[in-house]
């Protein structure tokens, strides 16, 4: 049967700020299925930051890229029959024609273009969409990040950037568990007050309204062990500037640059603070850990089971709802993992 999709793709380049109107739903035929392909529908889209750095680098007419738990509607392939539901990079588009033996290299691993959601799904009282959460990359970044690439210690502090964000949330619950001393930047009281009171973090901070080198005085005054830093810019260098001796710095992203190419955040002034200390710094590509995945979903499962974490989701209704949802994102309005059901 034919298909009409919508794709919401880029209207205009961004100069300045990103806007609703950045973005146009462009609908298509589809074409006919051939031998072995299949066609899904999109059931929820996965909304985040790093679509800005996309968008800096796309050209006017171009998709928008992401990851979207989907369902096969139409199939030629026996291995993906009807019905069968999968997790994979099909933009922010409502129907999506694969070919599901296609791969990718990510991370040094062949990676499949469409997976099956995770085993760790079935029987779990988590919804489907925990694929693109706390089972998904924010969840496997923090966990593998925590446990396989700073290698956290009990008794540890531990700064997160980002704290209320997708995966800072998750890093912020982990690290507890571990037995760190945690501490999360967020920007609104009211993040800062959800990060402590529902979810455990020992400190909360507004970094917007509250002097980073002040609190870290207060809630760190040993000096940060280890420092999740999501962000960059002006509030990394306050924070770097703030470590123990031998501290580590886990790099997981640059959200202060994403929309700001032209003059990219850089650490400034702290070359003699990392020498001084001896603090080391590292970056995570979470697909670099592929292999890992399946048993880092087993760990995440176990603690939720546990009632040790829990994987906030904010859930927006509409396949329309994208631009404004991811617009909210980038501003700091929603909180845990954003996700459009369509
Ligand atoms: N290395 C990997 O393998 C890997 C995998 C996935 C994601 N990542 C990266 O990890 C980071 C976190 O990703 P995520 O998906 O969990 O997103 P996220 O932290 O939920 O991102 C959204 C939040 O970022 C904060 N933010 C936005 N612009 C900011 C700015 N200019 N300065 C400071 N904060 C800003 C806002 O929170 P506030 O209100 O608190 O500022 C916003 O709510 C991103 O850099 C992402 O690219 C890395």
């Amino acid at each position: 049967m034919p298909y009409t999709r919508e794709v919401w793709t880029l209207a205009s380049r961004v100069k300045g700020e990103l806007t609703e109107e950045h973005f146009k739903i462009k609908e298509e035929e589809m074409r006919d299925l051939c031998k072995g392909e299949i066609v899904c529908r999109a059931l929820y889209i996965s909304v985040d930051p790093i679509t800005r750095l996309h968008i800096a680098y796309s050209e006017p007419g171009q998709p928008i890229l992401g990851r979207q738990i989907a369902r096969v509607v139409e199939s030629k392939n026996p291995d993906y029959p009807k019905g069968k539901l999968l997790i994979g990079s099909m933009g922010w588009s409502s129907y999506s024609t694969v070919d599901p033996t296609l791969t990718q290299v990510l991370g040094g691993h062949e990676v499949p273009l469409v997976e099956t959601l995770p085993r760790q799904l079935e029987n779990a009282s988590m919804p489907k969409s925990a694929a693109l959460g706390l089972l998904g990359v924010p969840g496997l970044t923090a966990y593998i990040g925590l446990t396989e690439v700073c290698k956290a210690r009990p008794g540890e502090t531990i700064v997160i950037s980002s704290a209320a964000g997708q995966m800072g949330h998750l890093v912020g619950q982990i690290a507890k568990e571990i037995g760190l001393r945690v501490i999360g930047y967020t920007g609104s009281s009211e993040k800062a007050s959800w990060i402590k009171t529902e979810l455990g973090f020992d400190w909360a901070f507004n970094y917007k309204t509250q002097d980073v080198a002040q609190t870290l005085k207060i809630a760190a005054p040993e000096g940060v062990d280890i420092f999740w830093d999501a962000v960059g810019g002006s509030l990394s260098t306050n924070i770097i500037n703030n470590m123990a001796i031998f501290g580590r710095i886990i790099l997981v992203g640059n959200l202060a640059s994403y929309g700001n190419l032209t003059s990219p955040s850089k650490l400034s002034m702290l070359d003699l603070a990392i020498t001084l200390k001896e603090i080391s710094i590292t970056g995570v590509n979470v697909y670099r850990y592929y292999h890992l995945w399946d048993s880092a979903r087993q760990a995440l499962l176990q603690l939720f089971k546990e009632e040790k974490i829990k994987g906030y989701e904010h859930v927006v209704e509409g396949f329309e709802a994208l631009p404004s949802s991811f617009i909210d994102q980038l501003d700091g309005v929603s909180q845990g993992k954003v996700i459009v059901r369509v």
